[in-house]
């Protein structure tokens, strides 16, 4: 079999067999097929696409490409979510340490950013020393003592899926369904957890623009859930304006920090209730959302949640000190205000091009090499249907590069639209699919 080969097949639209998809993910990961040529097929995948049955069959290469984890040692029902990428999205930061305070356990494995979207894994390292790479072992170690752990794909789980993240990353290669469903769907099964809450994004910021495409996405990763036997759900949300106000690395800990203080911005917290809420339904700690919900809140308000993300920090050997203390997270060296010149409503704000910015910045990559800038990024001072007056701070620009910060604003104050009001109500959650 030539890699050649299977290029020009799905250049020219036909439909890969099993043991060609097994082929190009097994030399890929032994390092035998080089990046432009995965890189070509990548393309090629985006433009003619792949059939339900080469997307179960890329998710089970994946998967069998390294080795999985037998969550079975861990009491309890384990639950996972995974998010399909937004801007501003902090969700799992703020969201297992609540989870888990409820006495569910909650392991994950998460991604580093992609296209202009943040990563979990590139936000915790914010956090000085906080270590994202666990063995096995440590995984379930750390699972089984404080019943929550957060870590990168290690060397031998899912590492197909690693290497191609990477790849189409900075190869525009990533907004197709059959990639992001077997990408995400690999690494959620890899990992025994008993049930999986699926956050598609769906709007300006996300990977799916439209709402079929959402729908069709959420499907395609529910019937493989389903079909691998795990209880999975999806639901579709709101990614038109960035979740939150923070954008950028460790602007978003510092966020998701004082959300988990009680001090966090009302969308986000909102949806970290409502896909609790639900995950704890899931992991039967409760018959029903309305109960679920409270339990959340609780661990709010008695600091429970908090403390579990101290835990976690602790754990995960990172210096819990820029938790209790977030002005110790890195900073940047200016700090621009965007101010609006003109009075009215926020209309919109295109979360991509915000996400951008935020590359620009230095909060994402360029390159697989590219370093990150932990410390850049953006915090919106207003939201989508907020009343603005003359003069009055849009969005806070950090950065180290003083050119970049000046090209940012100038982008903003286009970006951030002020006029009349919306007529519609803004969603924060359109459907739920099962
Ligand atoms: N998240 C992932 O893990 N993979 C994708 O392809 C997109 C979002």
């Amino acid at each position: 079999m030539r890699m050649y080969d299977i290029i020009k097949k799905k250049r020219d639209g036909e439909e890969l067999t099993k043991e060609e998809i097994n082929f190009f993910i097994k030399g890929y990961t032994d390092n035998k097929i080089p990046d432009y040529q995965v890189a070509s097929l990548l393309m090629a995948i985006y433009f003619n696409k792949m059939n339900k049955r080469e997307t179960l069959n890329l998710t089970k290469a994946m998967i069998n490409s390294g080795e999985t984890v037998d969550l079975s040692q861990i009491s309890g029902t384990k639950v996972d979510k995974h998010s399909t990428g937004g801007v501003g999205d902090k969700t799992t930061i703020a969201l297992a340490p609540m989870v888990a305070a409820c006495g569910v356990p909650f392991v994950k494995m998460s991604g580093r950013g992609l296209g202009h979207t943040g990563g979990t894994l590139d936000k915790l390292e914010s956090i000085k020393d906080f270590k994202v790479e666990l063995s096995r072992e440590e995984f379930v170690r750390i699972s089984n003592e404080i019943n929550i752990a957060l870590c990168s794909q290690t060397a031998n789980i899912t590492p197909a899926d690693k290497k191609l993240y990477s790849l189409r990353d900075v190869t525009a290669t990533v907004e197709n369904i059959s990639l992001i469903a077997s990408s995400i769907m690999s690494k959620k099964l890899a990992i025994g957890s008993d049930a999986i809450i699926l956050d598609v994004k769906v709007g300006s910021g996300a990977f799916m623009k439209n709402l079929d495409n959402a729908i069709s996405l959420a499907e395609e990763m529910v019937e493989i859930g389903t079909g691998f036997g795990r209880e999975t759900i999806a639901l579709v949300t709101n990614m038109d304006e960035p979740l939150g106000y923070a954008i950028g690395n460790g602007l978003e800990i510092k966020e998701a920090v004082e959300t988990l203080q009680g001090k966090g911005p009302k969308d986000f917290y909102e949806l970290c209730l409502f896909l609790g809420s639900k995950l704890l339904v899931l992991a039967k700690k409760t018959s029903n959302e309305k109960e679920g919900r409270e339990m959340l809140v609780n661990t709010i308000k008695t600091g429970k949640a908090y403390k579990k993300l101290l835990e976690l920090v602790k754990y995960q050997y990172g210096d819990t000190s820029y938790i209790e203390d977030t002005e110790l997270l890195p900073k940047a060296k200016y700090v621009l205000k965007v101010e609006s010149d003109k009075e009215g409503y926020i209309k919109s704000m295109n979360a991509e091009e915000i996400g951008k910015c935020a590359l620009i910045l230095g909060a994402g990559r360029d390159t697989k090499e590219s370093e990150i800038d932990l410390s850049a990024g953006i915090v919106l001072n207003k939201k989508v249907d907020d009343k603005v007056k003359k003069g009055d701070v849009l969005a806070y620009i950090h950065g180290n590069n003083r050119g970049k910060v000046e090209e940012v604003k100038e982008k903003l104050k286009n970006i951030i639209d002020v006029g009349n009001k919306n007529k519609e109500n803004k969603k924060l959650v359109y459907g739920e699919i099962t």
